[in-house]
């Protein structure tokens, strides 16, 4: 086909998401050509210490072998990237699957160069203002640094272009502290609850970057910007499901100690689940105040009524008042993230078209 509107990608980060959008890539061509009349050119893909730079884009067949590499452990190519290739084409739309901030120069860079950029990662949106200020704007999109694919960016932003006034967001952002908040609240106890959430690969590597409450709360600060609160994290009330001191121990040596928090978290689930009221790892936004910790959810609210690993935002809003707004489903998920972010890539691309 000749009509075919040619987008160049460069890929930051290839890990489980990035890996899986690669292959997203090459399995929707035809929908792509069909659909939208566009084709995906990968003119770059770089991890933490290799990458491949082709700015006539890479045959699928080469992205491919670039996929079977690395999932072998070996390196993408020669070189490091440290800065934005200059042999990029203009019109090219920086994609960053990385969980890393070194990325933030780069996309900065290709910001300056009046490229389009998209990101699963959160830090570069939860990290200084000035980076939000440069990277936030009508040609980037972020749509999985909140729920994964879940439409929560593009129904904020709907939300705030109707000229609805949202007076508050309250949400379940981490899947894995869903599905252990749904577990305590079941009685099961909390040192069982986490090697659970391990073993069935809902946890980071290691559970203290969930438990920690971290990532739900840059989640519920990239919301609160969204807003126009100008809040950095350390304005985030967050709370930890175990003690600082619990830090020093190997992830191996966490796991076993958990146990000690089984008797303290017990309580803390009865005194919020009295009533009937539902255990839930939850995010507040409100008023420019950001909290994010456990809670007992009414029953009968959406926020109550979410079940396993789910994630949910829901949108108080001036016309969505006493039936506030939900988005929920699964938030969590390298495949489902990919696709999102392959969403997000063909959005941006026919906006700036
Ligand atoms: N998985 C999910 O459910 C989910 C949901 C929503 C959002 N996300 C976000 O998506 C991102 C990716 O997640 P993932 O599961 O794919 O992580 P991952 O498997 O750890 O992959 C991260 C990738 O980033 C690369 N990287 C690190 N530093 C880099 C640098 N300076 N320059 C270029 N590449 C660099 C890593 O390189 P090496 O391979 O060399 O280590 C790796 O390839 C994270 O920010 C995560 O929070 C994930």
């Amino acid at each position: 086909m000749t009509d075919l509107f040619i987008q160049p990608i460069f890929l930051l980060g290839f890990g489980g998401v990035g890996r899986a959008l690669a292959r997203q890539i090459v399995a929707a061509r035809d929908r792509h050509a069909q659909r939208n009349k566009l084709r995906l050119a990968i003119v770059g893909v770089a991890d933490s210490a290799s990458a491949v730079v082709e700015p006539a884009g890479l045959t699928d067949q080469e992205l491919l072998d670039l996929i079977a590499r690395k999932s072998r452990g070996e390196r993408l190519g020669a070189g490091t990237l440290s800065v934005l290739p200059d042999a990029l084409p203009a019109h090219t739309i920086v994609v960053d699957t990385t969980a890393t901030d070194a990325t933030v120069p780069i996309l900065l860079a290709a910001k300056a160069r009046g490229m389009g950029v998209v990101l699963a990662n959160k830090l570069p949106l939860a990290g200084e203002l000035a980076w939000w200020d440069a990277l936030a704007d009508e040609q980037s999109r972020w749509e999985t640094t909140c729920g994964a694919a879940l439409p929560v960016i593009s129904t904020l932003n709907t939300l705030l272009d109707s000229g609805d006034d949202v007076i508050r967001i309250e949400g379940a952002l981490s899947g894995t502290l869903s599905f252990l908040a749904s577990q305590l609240e079941a009685g099961r106890l909390f040192g069982a609850a986490v090697r659970e959430a391990k073993t069935r690969g809902y946890t980071e590597p290691d559970p203290r970057q969930d438990l920690g409450g971290l990532d739900a709360a840059r989640k519920a600060l990239i919301l609160a910007r969204m807003l126009g609160y100008r809040l950095n994290m350390s304005d985030v009330s967050v709370e930890s499901l175990y003690p600082v001191e619990m830090d020093a121990l190997s992830v191996d040596d966490f796991l076993r100690a958990a146990d000690s928090l089984d008797e303290a978290m017990r309580q803390r689930a009865a005194e919020l689940t009295a009533g009937g009221r539902r255990l839930r790892y939850a995010a507040e936004i409100e008023n420019g105040q950001l909290r994010v910790g456990l809670i007992g959810a009414d029953p009968d609210s959406k926020l109550g009524s979410i079940r396993g690993s789910d994630s949910i935002v829901v949108f108080h809003t001036r016309c969505f008042d006493d039936n506030p707004l939900a988005v929920s489903g699964r938030g969590a998920g390298q495949e489902v993230t990919a696709s999102g972010v392959l969403g997000d890539i063909v959005s941006l691309a026919r906006a700036r078209r």
